[in-house]
């Protein structure tokens, strides 16, 4: 983020290639036939509404979700953007860096470690996760830190599932997530841009909470390297920062984890990063964003929502907390 020598906003042209902008129409088709149907299952598309896949990664579509909150009308950030703006700092600090180097990213096979305290520990392949839980398309909103965001549609299923196999003992309060450190692979790791390997938390009921994601796809395909393949966290209503990406372990633990960009910087990142308008970064406004692939250089910002605009569906697992000194 702006650990390293501010560079500047540097604002992609969004050049929608077509069968992003047929995945688009296909979107607001669902949206407009949800909008009169009863929530439950998708209903089958004419053949001529269905996209064309670019035949590149692997399909992986999943059903509507029926998790409240989890598919925002917005409109959805172009794949392009989506998959050549990104923060993947093992690849590399420029936004562009991700999609250039992470192509080289093994993600077969793949195994989440899941330790601490939890009834049953044990290795879970990649294979195993993907039969987990049926796939669910989420739209989040994805709120940056530094000021910008997207409208994703993710594939995947809630972490909760996972946690419910696993069966977290009393003493698990938090549940942290490592992400994949290999030098062979990774260029931005031989710079001392963050301590590795990258590390996330949050609180268990955060966890818990049916909208934190675990991602195996956007877009109806598999994800792209870039993005954190073969699997991520999303958690929509906190800076994009805590959504780890390419994770190999999941450790539940009793006391507040260290996370990366605290530990990076302690006076400017807290454990909680919630997305909040009214607590400024020390160094910028949290007030408004951008949105990634929609406005120019010059156009207005939007006014940023407290918990990127989940609050409805969040805001009772901090009540009575202070979110300007939990920040
Ligand atoms: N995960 C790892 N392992 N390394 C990172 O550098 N960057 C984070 C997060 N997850 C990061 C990471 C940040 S700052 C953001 S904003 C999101 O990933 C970006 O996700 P996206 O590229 O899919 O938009």
């Amino acid at each position: 983020m702006h650990l390293l020598k501010d560079r500047g906003f540097v604002h992609p042209i969004a050049s929608e290639i077509t069968p992003r902008a047929v995945y688009a129409q296909r979107r607001r088709l669902v949206q407009g036939l949800m909008a009169g149907a009863a929530l439950g299952a998708l209903p089958t598309l004419p053949a001529q509404a269905q996209p064309a896949r670019p035949g590149k990664l692997a399909a992986l579509p999943g059903g509507r979700s029926a998790v409240a909150g989890a598919s925002t009308m917005d409109k959805v950030t172009p794949y392009t953007d989506v998959t050549g703006y990104n923060n993947f700092y093992e690849f590399g600090t420029d936004k562009s860096d991700p999609a250039r180097n992470a192509g080289r990213l093994k993600t077969r096979p793949w195994t989440v470690a899941i330790e601490g305290e939890v009834k049953k520990p044990g290795n879970w392949d990649l294979e195993s996760l993907l039969k987990l839980s049926p796939m669910e398309e989420r739209i989040y909103r994805l709120r940056c830190v530094e000021g910008w965001s997207m409208v994703v549609p993710w594939v995947g299923y809630s972490l909760a599932e996972l946690m419910r196999r696993v069966e977290p003992t009393g003493n698990a309060k938090f549940v942290q997530f490592v992400t994949l450190t290999d030098k062979a692979q990774m260029p931005g790791l031989a710079s001392a841009s963050l301590e590795w390997p990258y590390v996330e938390a949050l609180r268990l009921d955060e966890a818990m909470h049916p909208l934190t994601l675990l991602a195996f796809g956007l877009y109806g395909e598999v994800l792209p390297n870039q993005n954190g393949a073969p699997l991520r966290l999303v958690a929509p209503w906190k800076y994009g920062f805590k959504s780890g990406k390419s994770i190999v372990k999941i450790r539940f633990v009793e006391k507040q984890p260290k996370t990366s960009w605290e530990t990076a910087i302690p006076s400017e990142y807290g454990f909680y990063s919630n997305v909040n308008p009214k607590v400024d970064h020390p160094r910028w406004s949290q007030a408004t964003e951008r949105r990634i692939g929609e406005d120019g250089l010059f156009a207005k910002k939007r006014p940023t929502l407290v918990f990127n605009g989940y609050e409805p569906q969040v805001g009772q697992l901090y009540a009575g907390m202070d979110l300007k000194k939990f920040y």
